[in-house]
């Protein structure tokens, strides 16, 4: 990991009880960007459900989760969402950092290592999308090698609405689809 103090580990239950205490902490910060949560969602047996959840997803290799640690504190998260194979090879990139850890790359390094990890599993393209007036996930993106393809209407279901969003993808490579990584 790139930056002193801080970690990128793999999801795993243990996990937890920690994600609920960071989704708590950062509950402001990141309702405009997220669907709605239940209640449940910020407990730690609402979390315990839903890494368990997700760890099935990563097991038939749909996705991929990370998440970012400072001492005893989980700060962050990067998930690779929708991996779909055959002539697409392709994955969705999602992340946040915890609101008294921003500035400092840490979304960057998160990314970057989603991006090399999809890499590593033979995908050629990784895509985002971003809500138009998150300025800050753009830079990150931009930050990242990503660029700018579109923008589509009424997209994702986010804070209780339906929202535009601008759509963001970085190609890995030119290999033809399902070949070996070399
Ligand atoms: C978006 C978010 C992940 C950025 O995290 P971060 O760790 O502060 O980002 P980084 O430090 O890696 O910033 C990378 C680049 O993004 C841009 N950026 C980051 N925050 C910004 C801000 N508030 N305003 C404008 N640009 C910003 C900059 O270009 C920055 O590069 P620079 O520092 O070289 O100028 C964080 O603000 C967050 O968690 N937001 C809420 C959740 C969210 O929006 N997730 C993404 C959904 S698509």
């Amino acid at each position: 990991m790139l930056i002193d103090g801080y970690e990128i580990q793999e999801l795993s239950e243990d996990h937890a009880p920690e994600l609920a205490a960071a989704y708590l902490r950062n509950r402001e910060h990141l309702a405009p960007w997220d669907p709605v949560r239940p209640a449940a969602f910020h407990t730690p047996a609402g979390q315990t459900a839903d890494v368990l959840a997700r760890l099935d997803v990563v097991r038939r290799g749909l996705g991929a989760s990370w998440v970012l640690v400072h001492g005893d504190d989980l700060v962050g998260r990067v998930n690779l969402n929708n991996i779909v194979r055959g002539v697409f090879q392709s994955g969705s990139v999602g992340y946040w950092v915890d609101h008294d850890h921003l500035g400092r790359g840490l979304a960057s390094a998160l990314v970057e290592h989603a991006v090399e990890r999809a890499d590593g599993l033979g995908l050629h393209r990784v895509e985002a999308g971003t809500l138009v007036p998150n300025v800050a996930s753009q830079g990150v993106l931009r930050r990242c090698g990503f660029t700018e393809y579109g923008r589509a209407p009424a997209y994702l279901f986010i804070a209780g609405e339906w929202q535009d969003h601008l759509l963001f993808q970085r190609i890995l490579h030119d290999r033809p689809a399902g070949a070996p990584v070399p």
